[in-house]
């Protein structure tokens, strides 16, 4: 087989992996998800779970693609030895990455259009119900948001196709820093609004009350699909990871870096979605309604927003990336199809799955089972089964199938890192994880 490639730095595998978990779901996902379930009770769960079981998580998933340098159907094989039931993760890996891709690139076709929208000048001088009745006619043309989506699936393949380190790299090393600099100034204009103490008050005040299994689960989810663990995708990236890199800090550094734009977001968003007067349970048209507010207030706006949907697409098509880039190692080194093949034949069937999903955020949506759109059905699959399911086999592999002296000699990279504090990270992964998710997980199916 041939040589595997690594990441050319320490800062391009932070940087793929921040690439691969900011986006959508900071930016988009999270506010809605904290929307819906109280504000300040979802923030402080969605705090500490990110911590105690996201970063544990991300760590595994490293050990598991740096030991095995493989794909995550690859990964458990060869490290056990053998065919083992674990091996049914990657594939459901496999799978969640088609059902992410499909319902993720709705939205990412939506960036794509508001970027067309902001470069049109289409916000300028326009009233709430005005950019309100724009989003519900965007997301109701007959082809327009499908064209999106299509054109976002052909970006991602065009780029996976260019190979990890020169496509990925590249991309997130200028970009990620630049979009952190624009949600700052977006949150100063925010704050700056009248009005927008309450939506401080909703993000940072939790009312403990509120959290319920509902919370607990929702917050759980959002966690792993903004940190992009659960499935395998990091442990593709893993697979990449040269042996003197500090996995542990690399984690770290992403996990504090994604939670920071996630919070971010929610701080542009809450106080200027109160100060004019849209309901924090907007959902699916919270982001799209309440950004192009704010930017049509800013001097400066039209650049602003400009540039932000800009960037926001661009941290979308890192993400995507990550997704495709999942499909495309199991394609190409269990089936050993070439890349070429193998991007094309993921984003073509993702398309099939997706515009299904797109159409299903109609509304007027016939697209719906039970009274839940294909696109939450999508969702809920991927963001409350099967990543969690993932991510609990994953600690479970980690912490007590692997040989602890392998695990050690990854967390430690062969002895030559202090081992105190890693001792305790594997005692997480062994016991806290596993029992949290579990008990998370099983309290959301008794309900
Ligand atoms: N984490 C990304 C976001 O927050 C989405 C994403 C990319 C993802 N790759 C993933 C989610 C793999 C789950 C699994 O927008």
């Amino acid at each position: 087989m041939k040589q595997r490639e690594n990441f050319g730095s320490k800062l391009g595998i932070i940087m793929a992996t921040a690439g691969s978990a900011l986006g959508l779901g900071n930016i988009y996902r999270f506010p809605v998800e904290a929307g819906n379930n109280g504000g300040g009770a979802f923030l402080i769960v969605y705090i500490a779970v990110a911590l105690l079981i996201g970063t544990p998580l991300m760590i595994s998933e490293f050990i598991i693609g740096r030991r095995s340098r493989s794909n995550p159907i690859g990964a458990f094989r060869t490290i056990a030895g053998r065919r083992t039931p674990f091996t049914l993760v990657g594939w459901g890996g496999v799978l969640s990455a088609f059902l992410i891709l499909a319902f993720y690139t709705t939205v990412a076709g939506w960036t794509l259009g508001y970027l067309g929208k902001s470069l049109l000048n289409h916000f300028d001088g326009q009233d709430l119900p005005q950019i309100q009745a724009q989003f519900t006619a965007f997301v109701d043309h007959p082809w327009l948001p499908i064209a999106c989506q299509l054109a976002f699936l052909a970006m991602t393949a065009f780029v996976v196709l260019r190979g990890v380190a020169k496509g990925i790299e590249r991309w997130s090393k200028i970009l990620m820093p630049l979009l952190l600099v624009i949600m700052l100034v977006l949150c100063i204009k925010s704050l700056t609004l009248p009005g927008a103490s309450e939506g401080m008050r909703f993000l940072f005040h939790p009312d403990f009350s509120k959290i319920t299994g509902k919370v607990l689960i929702s917050a759980l989810g959002q966690s792993f699909f903004s940190l992009s663990i659960g499935m395998g995708a990091l442990i593709t990236y893993g697979s990449y990871i040269a042996k003197n890199d500090n996995m542990v800090s690399s984690a770290v550094s992403v996990v504090f870096a994604d939670t920071l734009v996630a919070v971010l977001a929610g701080i542009v968003i809450f106080p200027a979605a109160f100060s004019f007067g849209i309901k924090p349970e907007a959902g699916a048209s919270l982001a799209f309604t309440t950004l192009p507010m704010v930017f049509q207030q800013m001097h400066g706006g039209y650049l602003f927003c400009l540039l932000f949907f800009l960037l926001l697409v661009i941290a979308t098509l890192t993400s995507t990336i990550s997704l495709l880039e999942v499909i495309v190692a199991a394609l190409t080194e269990e089936f050993h199809l070439t890349r070429g093949k193998a991007a094309w034949l993921g984003a073509a069937v993702t398309a099939v799955i997706g515009i299904l999903a797109t159409i299903s955020m109609r509304s007027s949506n016939p697209l719906s089972i039970g009274g839940t759109s294909v696109f939450d059905i999508l969702d809920h699959a991927t963001a409350l089964y099967l990543m969690p399911l993932g991510g609990l086999f994953i600690v479970l592999f980690v912490g007590w199938y692997m040989k602890k002296t392998d695990t050690m000699a990854e967390l430690t990279n062969e002895g030559t890192l202090r081992s105190g504090i890693r001792k305790a990270i594997l005692l997480v992964i062994r016991y806290l994880c596993p029992l949290a998710i579990a008990v998370i997980f099983i309290s959301q199916l008794i309900k």
